[in-house]
């Protein structure tokens, strides 16, 4: 084995898929997007950006679609303005649609719902406008939103786009320091959270942590307080001040301000591989017309759909899919606030069934989750109202995609598997469900106005049939336009590795298939290099899924004297299934069949459970550390931190094939 000779590639093409999944000739033929979207695109990339815009309304038309006389730091809609709130709320109440829900909120515990109509939601984002001016925020001051999935959060984040006052909302599961850090990092002068939220069946609180963080750091000046749960909190009466204080006492007329397109919208962080977050700034146009665009062009939005994206608005999901673009085309949309399995495993398709829920969008994470429960549970409701499913943050596997579709979607559904990240803003790479043929697992191409490629270590584009760096090789309207306070981070992060090309470069693998569609296979850190071959770990994973009896499967390369590497995978089995005596290598066998002898593992571990970041990402790194038999490194981002030790005391006792 170790004689084998490396190859030049970047990454290998491993796994094929014959399975097509056409657009069902109604959805086609009365979709929002056609296929001649992408030629309109090709030929005129500002021009239809500009088309796009137009679906927004603006205070004053912009003079320049792309302002690139400073790459990296490009701007949009230059000279333009508008109002992101009122794009999302006023204009839709304007337009008549005052009546039209814009939020069916549903509690965790069952019977504790709220509906809130457009007409509602401007009330509302209009009385806290005025009482977080009341509380002396300005247009530019930060605040900070650390709240449970409740329709507060939502009146926040668009009363402070309102005032012109940038967002950072911080995800409700993250401890007080990691509060304390980005409270500091962007100088937040308000905190916006609550008393608690309900999570599997009991109230979980929130504010302590606020007063926690605030022990650390001394930049905020009020707290700002909706009371949820009713459990007790400790009052700082020179910070502290209830929102049925001062909002339902603010009044409800609030003029909009027009703000520069390139006012800052909001500041999301998210966790690098390694230092401290980076604090992702975007901005307002650009930022609001690829939202709502992709939003209504990928899910095919009509006025009578009811939406619902599972993500928290915590995570940029929320921000793009929950706020921002649904609110600004005007979606009614289900907003949830508990756990999947809280009080019962039905619990979300039993909302899709009371909701007629018609466009639903989730990550894979949670779809193999329920793989794993089993068809039974699904089975129960009727889900006929669902039209479009969506995916979002991981690669799907081809496995999982397909008992999407089948289970979820009753074979009727297209799956969009849409790829983009926090610094992207919004979807970069999707199918069109009313033009595109879908494979399972393919993200596909670039959604028109979109240019992204494959490249190689020298940034040319790959032939069809190979893998290599995914880039994004010209400006778009959501991007990120730097990480705040540090120009010279975002440069080296994003635009060092193929500055020659001017290339943005994601961190993401991804081959072309024969086709010349794209499949993304994952970050490239996670990539293996075993005898000379650069594997990534989503096809072999996605080889694992395929089989009868796994649910989900994570893989790593680890030290091996002969191979270089060696790939080690770490399985979740199905509920049920009859996993016979020899599963370790009946599953290397299939992986062997799929694949390859090359990608076939040297060990395969059976855990209940797998390391995930809160947003259900798996975290490989210490996956390897487990497989290096090495001390388990940082976990701090880890969701469940015992899962690790389950884990290491398995693999004592696992036997290598
Ligand atoms: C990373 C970005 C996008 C919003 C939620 C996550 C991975 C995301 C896909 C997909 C394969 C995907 C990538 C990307 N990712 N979507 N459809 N197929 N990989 O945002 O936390 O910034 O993560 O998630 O690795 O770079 P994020």
């Amino acid at each position: 084995m170790s004689e084998e000779t490396p190859t030049s590639e970047t990454l290998a093409n491993l796994l094929k898929e014959n399975r097509r999944f056409e657009p069902p000739a109604e959805l086609a033929a009365d979709a929002n997007v056609k296929a001649d979207a992408y030629d309109e695109a090709a030929s005129d990339r500002e021009a239809f950006w500009a088309k796009a815009a137009d679906r927004l309304t603006w205070d004053t038309k912009w003079d320049k679609v792309l302002d690139d006389s400073k790459p990296p730091f490009f701007k949009w809609f230059t000279g333009g303005k508008l109002n992101a709130a009122y794009n999302c709320v006023d204009r839709h109440v304007e337009n008549g649609k005052g009546d039209k829900v814009a939020i069916h909120w549903v509690g965790e515990p069952e019977d504790d719902t709220r509906d809130l109509t457009y007409a509602d939601l401007k009330r509302e984002v209009s009385k806290a406008a005025n009482a977080l001016a009341s509380l002396g925020v300005a247009t530019g001051d930060r605040v900070a939103i650390y709240m449970p999935m409740i329709p507060e959060a939502v009146i926040a984040m668009l009363a402070c786009a309102r005032i012109g006052a940038p967002h950072t909302v911080v995800f409700g599961g993250f401890s007080a320091d990691s509060l304390a850090s980005r409270l500091d990092d962007c100088n937040a002068k308000v905190v916006v959270t609550s008393d608690g939220g309900y999570r599997r069946g009991s109230p979980a609180a929130l504010k302590p942590a606020v007063d926690e963080a605030l022990t650390k750091t001394d930049v905020v000046e009020k707290v700002l307080v909706v009371r949820r749960t009713g459990q007790d909190v400790e009052w700082n009466d020179d910070k502290d001040v209830w929102w049925h204080d001062v909002v339902d006492s603010a009044s409800e007329d609030h003029t909009p301000e027009a703000f520069d397109a390139e006012h800052p919208l909001y500041v999301m962080y998210t966790s690098g591989t390694t230092g401290k977050p980076k604090g992702i700034l975007h901005t307002t146009g650009g930022y609001l017309t690829q939202a709502s665009y992709t939003h209504w062009s990928v899910f095919d939005l009509k006025d009578d759909d009811v939406y619902w994206c599972t993500a928290d608005i915590g995570w940029v999901t929320g921000h793009s899919y929950i706020v921002y673009g649904p609110l600004a085309n005007g979606v009614t949309q289900v907003l949830y606030e508990g756990t999947p399995d809280s009080p019962e495993r039905g619990r979300w398709w039993k909302i899709v069934q009371e909701h007629k829920v018609s466009i639903f969008y989730t990550a894979p994470t949670a779809i193999r989750s329920f793989m794993k429960q089993g068809p039974d549970v699904p089975g129960r409701f009727d889900m006929s109202s669902l039209r479009i499913l969506g995916s979002v943050g991981e690669p799907i596997n081809p496995e999982a995609y397909v008992w999407y579709r089948h289970v979820i979607g009753g074979d009727r559904t297209p799956v969009v598997d849409t790829w983009w990240q926090t610094e992207t803003g919004a979807m970069m790479i999707s199918p069109l469900p009313g033009v595109t043929a879908g494979k399972p697992g393919s993200a596909m191409k670039a959604l028109p106005g979109i240019d992204a490629d494959v490249v190689d270590d020298e940034g040319n584009s790959v032939p069809n049939g190979s893998g290599g760096y995914l880039v994004v090789s010209s400006p778009w309207p959501s991007m990120l336009r730097t990480i705040w306070g540090d120009d010279d981070r975002y440069v080296d992060t994003y635009w060092s590795r193929f500055k020659a090309k001017g290339f943005y470069f994601a961190g993401d693998g991804a081959k072309k298939d024969t086709d010349g569609d794209i499949w993304v296979l994952g970050r490239v850190d996670d990539v293996m290099n075993v005898s000379g071959h650069r594997l990534s770990t989503t096809e072999i994973e996605s080889a694992l899924v395929s089989h009868p009896c796994v649910a989900e499967a994570a893989v790593v390369g680890a030290t091996d004297a002969d191979t270089g590497q060696a790939v080690v995978a770490y399985v979740i089995l199905r509920e049920g299934v009859d996993q016979g005596e020899h599963i370790e290598k009946d599953l290397s066998d299939h992986v062997r069949k799929e694949i390859g002898p090359i990608a076939k593992p040297r060990s395969i571990m059976i855990v209940p459970e797998l390391p995930k970041t809160r947003s259900g990402k798996i975290m490989r790194r210490l996956l390897r550390d487990v497989a290096e038999k090495r001390d388990i490194g940082d976990t701090t981002t880890l969701a469940d931190s015992s899962i690790m030790e389950l884990i290491s005391a398995g693999q004592a006792t696992s036997t290598e094939d």
